[in-house]
């Protein structure tokens, strides 16, 4: 049995009751937002009030630069209690050429923005372990089997370069990201898993992670999420991987959980009790949890943008729900604002050619249902303690 309860009463599947409901009479008209954000407390404050905090991530590279859109950024601003690069701090970002040195200004300049606006800061990511995702030179390299010692200080002079520039600004540190295949659950293999090893190169960047940046939270993240197949896969591959960490003694502090859901297929009860059970299972191996990049694909859903934007808003709160409640979990993020923004556009199209609508504001930086849905996640939490 699907567990959306709301998607009845929002009208994802009621047609004209639907619209009505959702404050719109055409297809693909925006609906009326329930509530306008100047009118109420920020996100961040409403997380502030049950001991967590909400933020979201900017960029500044690439065809749309998010950073450079100054209306955008001052609604991050108002929003958010913590800022994250989008890309400015990945290795191919900072040293896309072995022969250069390294290049923080972009960085730099979002996180001093950030900063003078009280926001803490994140870093993403020192490793992420898949090929495609490392810099070209870094797959170039050839160590050999047995070449550990140079593969060792190539890890090292990245982690270590980063975390000292950055300092203690940062608070949070996604070391290591994406490190599970969700089709195997098995690790992934890279330039560094023949020399190296897979768990063992994931357990190095920790401890120099921890060498070099002592003050902040040290974070594996990774996108397994509810349902079943490649999900249930991608969950058990990551328990298996953190079990190994803490058994090693690997200073690995947080799951990092993206939270990129899917509105369709829909989860079932089952699937959120076994959601559940999961983070229980994080939670016992003594590691906190963050929501780091939210945001609802809307693929499997109408285009009529009102029944778009209730069903995204439905599954985003029965997800939110659950995930919120862990007592471990103190940070939620969303990978941008304004849908205009969203890295969905390029990597997963609908099929219908329309733009997706996954973030809690429209293209006009009006609040949508997706953002109601948040903040009424937020009310409904238990508060953690400090
Ligand atoms: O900055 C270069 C630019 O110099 C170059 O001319 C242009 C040509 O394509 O590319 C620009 O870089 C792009 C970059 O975004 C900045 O716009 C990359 O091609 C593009 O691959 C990159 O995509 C990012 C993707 O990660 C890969 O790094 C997305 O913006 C970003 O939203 C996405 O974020 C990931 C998280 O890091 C990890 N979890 C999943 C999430 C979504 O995929």
């Amino acid at each position: 049995m699907p567990i959306s309860r709301r998607h009845a009463a929002q009208g994802l599947a009621l047609g004209a009751a639907g619209l009505a409901l959702a404050g719109c009479t055409s297809p693909l008209a925006t609906p009326t937002p329930a509530r306008a954000p100047t009118a109420e407390p920020s996100l961040d404050a409403l997380a502030r009030a049950k001991g967590l905090r909400f933020g979201s991530t900017l960029g500044s590279l690439g065809r749309s630069s998010r950073f450079h859109d100054l209306p955008y950024r001052e609604l991050t601003a108002r929003e958010c209690g913590v800022l994250v690069a989008e890309n400015e701090t990945k290795w191919q970002a900072l040293r896309p050429n072995p022969g250069k040195a390294y290049d923080f200004a972009a960085a730099d300049e979002m996180f001093s923005w950030a900063r003078a606006r009280g926001m803490a800061l994140r870093g993403h990511t020192l490793l992420w372990l898949e090929p495609k995702w490392l810099p070209a030179w870094v797959n170039a390299l050839n160590f050999g089997a047995t070449d550990g010692e140079t593969a060792r200080r190539v890890l090292a002079e990245h982690v270590s370069t980063t975390c000292r520039h950055f300092g203690d600004s940062i608070e949070s540190w996604d070391v290591v990201n994406e490190a599970i295949a969700p089709e195997t659950g098995e690790l992934r293999r890279n330039v560094f898993s023949a020399p190296l090893g897979g768990v063992e190169q994931i357990d190095l960047c920790f401890r120099l992670a921890r060498a070099h940046a002592p003050q902040a939270q040290l974070v594996y993240n990774d996108y397994m999420s509810w349902g079943g197949g490649n999900n249930a896969r991608h969950r058990t591959g990551v328990l298996k991987l953190l079990t190994e960490l803490k058994r090693l003694g690997t200073p690995v502090q947080a799951l990092g959980i993206q939270g990129h859901i899917v509105a369709r297929p829909q989860a079932s009860a089952a699937d959120a009790t076994e959601w559940r059970r999961w983070l229980d299972e994080i939670q016992a191996l003594d590691l906190d949890l963050l929501i780091t990049e939210f945001d609802v694909n809307d693929k499997g859903l109408p285009a009529d943008f009102a029944q778009r934007d209730a069903g995204v808003a439905a599954v985003a709160r029965d997800w939110l729900d659950v995930t919120l409640a862990a007592p471990r979990l103190r940070r939620l993020l969303c990978w941008g604002l304004v849908d205009q923004h969203s890295w969905l556009h390029g990597f997963d199209p609908r099929d219908d050619q329309l733009p997706q609508r996954p973030l809690p504001y429209d293209d006009q930086r009006q609040p949508k249902l997706l953002r109601t849905a948040i903040a009424d996640a937020l009310r409904a939490t238990p508060a953690r303690s400090a």
